[in-house]
């Protein structure tokens, strides 16, 4: 995700577009720019680093804040490092257009490679810059205006777009375009006035009218006349709906969302799609991944996989070590980086060490890393930020592409690590001969329904509500959970931990006999995994040993399910998937019962108490 503010109208432009793009931090934050057009020229600030980062630099010339026009943009990396190079908006090789984008252009290469053919040159390593150009030579070549020029080159596009496209031999109108990322039109009195932007916190206090573009729509935004929203593909142009927004710019920087975090977890279906799009080929029956194939040799030959993580990125490790060696027969050992880079570990050459880490900045995890090197193994980073310490460090990675995530408890960094493990687990399953053709794409067309699984889950919020509310008093919880699901018991007990300050564990479900069972009594609530696969009937057994003991039972239980059902005092039911991909699921209930049990308790979701979302000290 990305962030867009642009303005026209009768006031400074810099100042609206900077307070924008700082409300709009949350979507990105690795680079800004914002362009200026003073009535005379062009006047392009952009940089590594946040905001304020740009504003050091603006400071230095009050040119660089001149105009009723402007463009700005903040960034969050999909193609290229965060640099100043990278960062937008970028302008076409003429210098006239200049563009911001949040999204990514699929066939920017084939693009490229074209446009170079045709004398055309590129300063940075991003797709945008192929766009801008595209826009430019569609123009030069029809002799049409920006509005014709833009249409016709997003005919020509694949992939995901919201632009703001300025032309300075035209200054008084801005093209903008949607297609998968949103953009919002903010409309001031008498249309004397037009803001740009990704939503609608950059210009709540201006206007509370807006416009939303839909898909495969764009407008062309002139001073003094209403905006003309038509359709890409033909050109068309459409009726369009002005709202006027009741929401709050608190609740628009959430997406109408009480908090960060329910809008994470919310976010899981298309964070786990956009992290295997372009990766998973399920109907090719193949799996993508540039990090893994151009290593593939490496992975196979490999004496051990050691994964090193802290948190919540530990507990998707542990699920990692199970789909390794139960799909790809690699022995795997998990560690805590804290403790690995301590305790003089055994590393060879002949070892591959898979680095997980959301922020990609964890000390001890970066610590971990470096050791892992100086002694020889080849080191795979899993991040969610691109360009971060740990993704520059390891020899090689696979991002998640969860966009940011700004809630301190993680939830779509789980799931979307899951998600790649998932693939690197299945890819060299499929490279060694491990998992039959057919197992290998049953498991590729169950990866694909996972996403519509998970939205469905998200619709029990009511039902997991009503169960916080009956135990969101309890002083003690223990939560277990067998096989794949082991990690997830984890994982639930960290989120109730770290959120709502309520004690809990996490535990296999058959460790209870070895001490965990005297805990049991009629005040201690125990949410157990139980789905269909996976000892089944063990975990009904440790269920049983449960309620003879008086403990309240939540159960986490496969659709259909009857026996739990009766022994538990509440259960939640989940889609049938594969055991290995259940993880995806059973712990989507596990995050929503702790958010809503921490806000019951009136707890700071977003920032815990004593908790930060990186931690870059030991
Ligand atoms: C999990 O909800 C916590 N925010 C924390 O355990 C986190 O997972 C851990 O600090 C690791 O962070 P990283 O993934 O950014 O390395």
């Amino acid at each position: 995700m990305c962030g867009i503010s642009g303005y026209i109208g009768n006031k400074d432009a810099y100042p609206i577009i900077i307070n924008g793009l700082k409300r709009l931090e949350y979507r990105g934050y690795d680079s800004a720019g914002v362009l200026m057009y003073d009535g005379a020229e062009i006047n392009l600030s952009k940089t590594k680093g946040k905001v304020s980062a740009l504003e050091e630099i603006t400071n230095k010339d009050p040119k660089r804040k001149e105009g009723n026009i402007g463009i700005g943009h903040t960034r969050w990396a999909t193609h290229g490092v965060p640099n100043d190079l990278n960062s937008h908006p970028h302008l076409s090789q003429s210098g006239d257009l200049a563009i911001v984008h949040n999204g990514i252009i699929e066939n920017y290469d084939t693009l490229r490679k074209e446009l170079i053919s045709r004398g055309y040159t590129f300063q940075s390593d991003t797709d945008t810059e192929v766009l801008v150009n595209l826009i430019e030579e569609v123009k030069k070549q029809e002799k049409c205006k920006l509005g014709k020029a833009v249409q016709m080159a997003l005919t020509q596009v694949t992939g995901a777009y919201a632009i703001a496209v300025f032309d300075k031999k035209k200054p008084n109108e801005i093209v903008v375009a949607k297609l998968g990322s949103p953009i919002a039109i903010g409309i001031g009195k008498n249309n004397k006035e037009f803001f740009i932007a990704s939503d609608a916190s950059p210009f709540i206090e201006f206007t509370k009218n807006a416009v939303y573009l839909e898909d495969e729509e764009m407008a062309i935004i002139k001073l003094g006349r209403d905006i003309r929203v038509r359709k890409i593909m033909n050109d068309l142009q459409i009726e369009t709906s002005i709202q006027e927004l009741q929401l709050s710019l608190e609740q628009i920087e959430k997406g109408g969302y009480d908090h960060f975090m329910i809008k994470e977890i919310h976010e899981q279906p298309k964070a786990i799609i956009d992290t295997y799009r372009g990766r998973m080929l399920a109907d090719q029956g193949i799996i993508k991944m540039a990090g893994v194939d151009d290593n593939l040799e490496k992975f196979l030959n490999a004496e051990r996989i050691i994964i090193v993580a802290c948190g919540t990125s530990w507990h998707a490790g542990l699920v990692g070590e199970y789909l390794f060696e139960d799909m790809a027969r690699i022995p795997v050992e998990v560690e805590y980086a804290s403790e690995f880079r301590y305790r003089n570990p055994i590393i060879s050459s002949k070892d591959i060490v898979i680095a997980i880490s959301q922020s990609g900045e964890t000390a001890d995890t970066l610590a971990a890393i470096k050791l892992a090197k100086s002694k020889g193994a080849f080191v795979f980073g899993v991040c969610n930020v691109v360009g971060s310490s740990i993704a520059r460090e390891t020899d090689a990675g696979a991002y998640t592409h969860a966009g940011p995530e700004i809630g301190v408890a993680s939830t779509k960094a789980f799931t979307t690590q899951i998600t790649v493990l998932s693939l690197i687990a299945l890819k060299l399953a499929k490279a060694k001969g491990t998992l039959s053709n057919s197992a290998f794409h049953t498991y590729l067309q169950k990866m694909q329904l996972i996403p519509s699984k998970v939205e469905k889950l998200l619709q029990l919020d009511e039902k997991v509500k009503e169960i916080a509310r009956v135990y969101k008093d309890a002083k003690n919880c223990l939560y277990l959970g067998r096989g794949f699901n082991f990690p997830v018991a984890l994982e639930g007990a960290l989120k109730l931990k770290e959120i709502s300050y309520i004690h809990a564990e996490g535990y296999p479900a058959a460790e209870m006999k070895h001490g965990p069972i005297a805990l049991i009594d009629e005040n201690m609530p125990i949410f157990v995994i139980a789905t269909n696969k996976g000892h089944y009937d063990k975990v009904v057994s440790n269920i049983q040993e449960i309620k003879s003991r008086s403990g309240k039972i939540i159960a986490i239980v496969t659709e259909g399910d009857v026996t739990v059902k009766e022994i538990a005092d509440h259960v939640i039911e989940i889609p049938e998937t594969e055991e290995a991909l259940t993880p995806l699921l059973t712990t989507i209930p596990f995050q929503l019962l702790s958010y809503h049990i921490a806000v019951m308790l009136d707890k700071n979701v977003d920032q815990p108490r004593n908790l930060a979302k990186s931690v870059t000290v030991e």
